[in-house]
């Protein structure tokens, strides 16, 4: 599968306010969209998308399983009803949200997934937060490897490993809540970077993204700020500017210290 450079971050938007966003993000040029069942946005994504004027088979729709519906008589369904709220004919990348180790069901739901592409309500599968041992897990039981596994990625929390083990087996790696919402931007490394270039925290923070490989799907209401961070993906930071950035992280960095070996979301 091919993805664009960045991807749009809708969590926390629903309604009209995310129907206009993403409104504002497909006009910027934005045309991977990031959803999921739990952010109760899938019918203000469709909306934005079924009335834009840009070719639906241009856009890539995303949405993802939460937890709770992972037994295979809940998942099946569950993914119908997802694309029944967006109004499309189908969705692009379908994801499991969160591996949930502690409940053992997230091979199930994968198969299940294999089953909704096999009928084409969706077009390709992946998942969120898979360690690389699930990642490994539902590949030997099922015989399909994702195609992307979306993380939380970014200067204070870098993944070098995960990337690594990714790009080893040609799963694209997605950076979820890639500005560490918004509380590294005056990191004085960051600054810095983002001085020496004549940009903007964030377009330092989105383009160390591109260059270590993964796919930043930055959130953002405001239109201004929607292009600042698309127009991230056309700079190239120097070697030196992106070791400088990676150096940045640290053991503790998550966000919210949810470890997907234990934290679970259902
Ligand atoms: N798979 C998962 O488990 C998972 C978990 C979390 C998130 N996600 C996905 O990842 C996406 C991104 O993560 P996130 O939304 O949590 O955080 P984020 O994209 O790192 O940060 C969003 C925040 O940064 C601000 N911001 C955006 N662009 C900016 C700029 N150029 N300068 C200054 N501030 C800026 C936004 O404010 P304004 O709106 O005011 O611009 C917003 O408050 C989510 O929306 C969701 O789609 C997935």
């Amino acid at each position: 599968m091919k993805l664009p450079k960045i991807g749009f971050g809708t969590a926390k938007l629903s309604g009209t306010q995310c129907v206009e966003a993403i409104a504002g993000a497909l006009d910027a040029g934005y045309r991977l969209l990031d959803s999921a069942f739990n952010y109760a946005n899938e019918g203000a994504v469709g909306a934005a998308v079924r009335r834009s004027s840009i070719p639906r088979e241009d856009i890539l729709v995303t949405s993802k399983l939460p937890g709770r519906y992972y037994q295979r008589d809940l998942a099946l369904p569950m993914v119908q009803e997802s694309v029944y709220r967006t109004g499309l004919e189908y969705i692009d990348l379908y994801l499991l949200h969160w591996p949930n180790p502690s409940t053992d069901l997230y091979v199930e739901a994968w198969q299940t997934l294999v089953e909704a592409r096999q009928q084409g309500l969706v077009r390709e599968i992946g998942v969120c937060n898979f360690l690389p041992e699930h990642l490994e897990r539902i590949e030997r039981e099922t015989g399909v490897r994702p195609v992307v596994n979306q993380i939380e990625l970014h200067p204070y929390f870098p993944q070098t490993e995960a990337l690594a083990h990714h790009a080893d087996r040609g799963i694209l790696t997605q950076s979820w809540c890639p500005l560490r919402r918004g509380d590294l931007l005056e990191h004085p490394v960051i600054t810095g970077v983002a001085a020496e270039h004549g940009i903007t925290p964030a377009q330092a923070v989105l383009a160390w993204h591109v260059a270590v490989g993964a796919i930043p799907l930055p959130r953002s209401a405001s239109a201004e700020r929607q292009r600042e961070n698309l127009a991230a993906t056309e700079i190239r930071l120097r070697p030196a500017d992106v070791d400088r950035i990676t150096a940045l992280g640290r053991p503790d960095g998550r966000l919210k210290d949810q470890d997907p070996a234990v934290y679970e979301e259902y």
